[in-house]
């Protein structure tokens, strides 16, 4: 049927038009085959939806590329299907079996959409004090190694029904990543808004990329970014932290939304920061994170875990999360974000008690009534029956 083949003017044609119109979609609905296909997988749609969210992606790392003793970008390509699509913003999952655990982990996109495209993504880790799986992939991760993801997921990313046309992005430290693509973006013209990049760092040895952020602000009207260092009084440098004063001296005029990315000590600073800009809650966006628990008195549960009708019966302590026990324990919980946000770990409180972080239950109220909980987010305080996929 061609597009425009039945104009509305408000007349009585109209009405006839109708008529025609449906007459003639009676005759595709009729013509149309009987029986119901059984195979859907060459449907163009579903192609598409299987494109942009693939269960699983076989990736191989193809480049490794050390910025310091900390700080090391690795670079992923796919041998056997085009990698899914994402937008700057997002984060890959990667899972892992070390030892007998078996782990998932998040890692936000350094790369821009475009590279995905052709066939690229890119993530920086960092290496934390005590960090499980950031010291495992710096320690072991080589150029040719298949590794496990998840397709694309997160929702710090630039919606133009939602956000402002200026995007203030507060980073802090290896938190440049989701900026970094977003600076990447803009510059190729996949995004349209106009980005202020302040960057949190202790001494200038730490900023990440700055070469290349330089450049991106030099030949870009649309990028701004200014560097913070606290530790260190450098000529060119914003001397501090990135708080209400430097927002306020650099943010454009008029609206802004204000995107965080960083350690825990930025959220929990910006939480008393932020408020003084008397800007709107709808137009501030942190990069979920988790806060974790303070025991001051640690104790040990068992957790019987009911998994596909079986049943297993593993230790936690009440310091760790819930999911932290089960992937300890090698029993695979399908996990993403780690901070309660996507649901993909949701599983079934059946007895016992959990503790969860106060402002990180992000549990639908339905769930909250029939006791489902995110693990990733809940702290044993009893021993508990659960029941997970
Ligand atoms: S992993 Fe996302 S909610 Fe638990």
């Amino acid at each position: 049927m061609s597009k425009n083949k039945f104009s509305v003017n408000g007349s009585f044609k109209d009405s006839v038009n109708t008529v025609k119109f449906l007459t003639e979609r009676m005759h595709f609905v009729n013509s149309a085959e009987a029986v119901l296909p059984t195979r859907t997988d060459d449907f163009g749609v579903n192609k598409v939806a299987k494109s942009l969210h693939p269960k699983e992606q076989k990736l191989v790392i193809s480049k490794i590329e050390k910025h310091s003793d900390i700080a090391t970008s690795y670079f992923f390509k796919s041998e056997t299907a085009p990698i899914a699509y994402f937008k700057a913003g997002q984060y890959l999952t990667f899972k892992f079996e070390i030892g007998n655990a078996v782990v998932t982990r998040s890692y936000s996109i350094a790369s821009s959409p475009a590279s995905a495209l052709a066939g690229e993504y890119q993530i920086t880790v960092k290496r934390i004090n005590d960090g499980f799986v950031s010291d495992y992939i710096l320690d072991n991760w080589s150029v040719g190694d298949e590794v496990t993801a998840y397709a694309p997921e997160g929702n710090m990313t630039y919606c133009p029904l939602r956000d402002a046309d200026n995007i203030v992005a507060i980073a802090g430290g290896s938190g440049i990543t989701p900026f970094l693509s977003l600076a990447r973006a803009i510059s190729q013209g996949d995004e349209n808004c106009n980005l202020t990049l302040l960057y949190g760092c202790r001494t200038s040895d730490e900023i990440l990329f700055k070469e290349e952020l330089d450049s991106l602000c030099e030949k870009n009207d649309k990028i701004n970014v200014v560097y913070v260092l606290s530790d260190s009084d450098e000529k060119g440098y914003e001397k501090g932290f990135v708080g209400a004063d430097i927002i306020k001296k650099y943010a454009p005029e008029g609206n802004y939304s204000v995107f965080v990315c960083g350690p825990g000590g930025l959220y929990k600073f910006l939480e008393t920061e932020l408020p003084k800009l008397g800007i709107e809650r709808k137009y501030i966006r942190f990069e979920v994170f988790s806060s974790g628990k303070k025991v001051i008195d640690a104790k040990d549960f068992s957790i019987t875990v009911i998994n596909r009708g079986k049943e297993t019966v593993i230790k936690a302590g009440n310091n760790e999360t819930v999911l932290c026990a089960l992937e300890r324990a090698g029993i695979e919980v399908p996990a993403r974000c780690h901070t309660g946000e996507c649901g993909f770990c949701r599983s079934k409180l059946i007895s016992g008690k959990v503790y969860i972080p106060e402002g990180e239950d992000k549990r639908r109220v339905a769930d909250m009534q029939f006791n489902f909980i995110h693990p990733c987010c809940c702290y044993p305080e009893s021993d508990l029956v659960i029941r997970i996929n």
